[in-house]
């Protein structure tokens, strides 16, 4: 039967060590819809493109679907944590983020892979309002933004504490303020605050709900 979890939550708040240790411990496909938006920024920068510009984007975005396979957007291993989680693409993937046209086809991929995957669980920002709104079982993972820019040091290059945080804040109000998809927990999702539990607490949580 088909079955999505939706987890969204705001960067570093530990959605895709949650979800990849879930996916494992019940058996569900898993994706990460983040890198999607990832991967349009890293390659509009590549090629010198604005990535606020949405015709620019959406027509890139045409162009990579064309050359590529569906897949290529969504799970593509060809792109490292080098290229994805640079601090331009940090930036950039926030402009690319609020193109609603390119939100809409991004909705469209997630859905269809998550058609062929039958049993999933799924990870972004807009997931539980947006891509399966009937999702049976969903969750909102937070943390205050100290603790979250504290998790996501050393996986960012050589960024420091203070960097770290502040791109936590920014990219925190460009995805809670904007117009499309704001980042906000679905009425009926669990809101787990992770500020002062550890992954295992964390973990018997969401499994315990996904059990029933
Ligand atoms: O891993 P982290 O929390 O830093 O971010 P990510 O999941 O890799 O997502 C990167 C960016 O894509 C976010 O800052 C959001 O602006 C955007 N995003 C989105 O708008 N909708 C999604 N479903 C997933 C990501």
């Amino acid at each position: 039967p088909h079955l999505v979890v939706a987890v969204d939550g705001p960067a570093a708040a530990g959605k895709t060590t949650t979800c990849k240790a879930l996916s494992r411990r019940f058996g569900l496909g898993y994706l990460e819809s983040g890198r999607t938006y990832r991967i349009i920024a890293f390659e509009a920068l590549r090629r010198g493109l604005p990535p606020d510009n949405p015709v620019n984007v959406v027509d890139l975005c045409d162009e990579l679907l064309r050359e590529s396979r569906e897949q290529d957007l969504l799970t593509s291993g060809r792109y490292g944590s080098a290229d994805l989680r640079s601090p331009s693409v940090n930036v950039a993937v926030s402009d690319v983020a609020r193109i609603h046209e390119l939100r809409k086809r991004v909705t469209e991929l997630v859905r269809l892979w998550a058609r062929h995957q039958g049993r999933c669980i799924v990870e972004g920002r807009d997931i539980g309002t947006v891509v399966f709104p009937a999702a049976p079982v969903k969750f909102y993972l937070t943390a205050s933004p100290e603790e979250r820019a504290r998790r996501r040091l050393g996986q960012e290059g050589g960024a420091s504490y203070e960097e770290v945080l502040a791109d936590v804040v920014r990219r925190d109000e460009a995805d809670m303020s904007r117009a499309v998809s704001p980042l906000v927990p679905a009425d009926d999702a669990i809101v787990i605050d992770t500020t002062t539990m550890d992954l295992e607490e964390v973990l018997a949580r969401m499994g315990a709900a996904c059990e029933r």
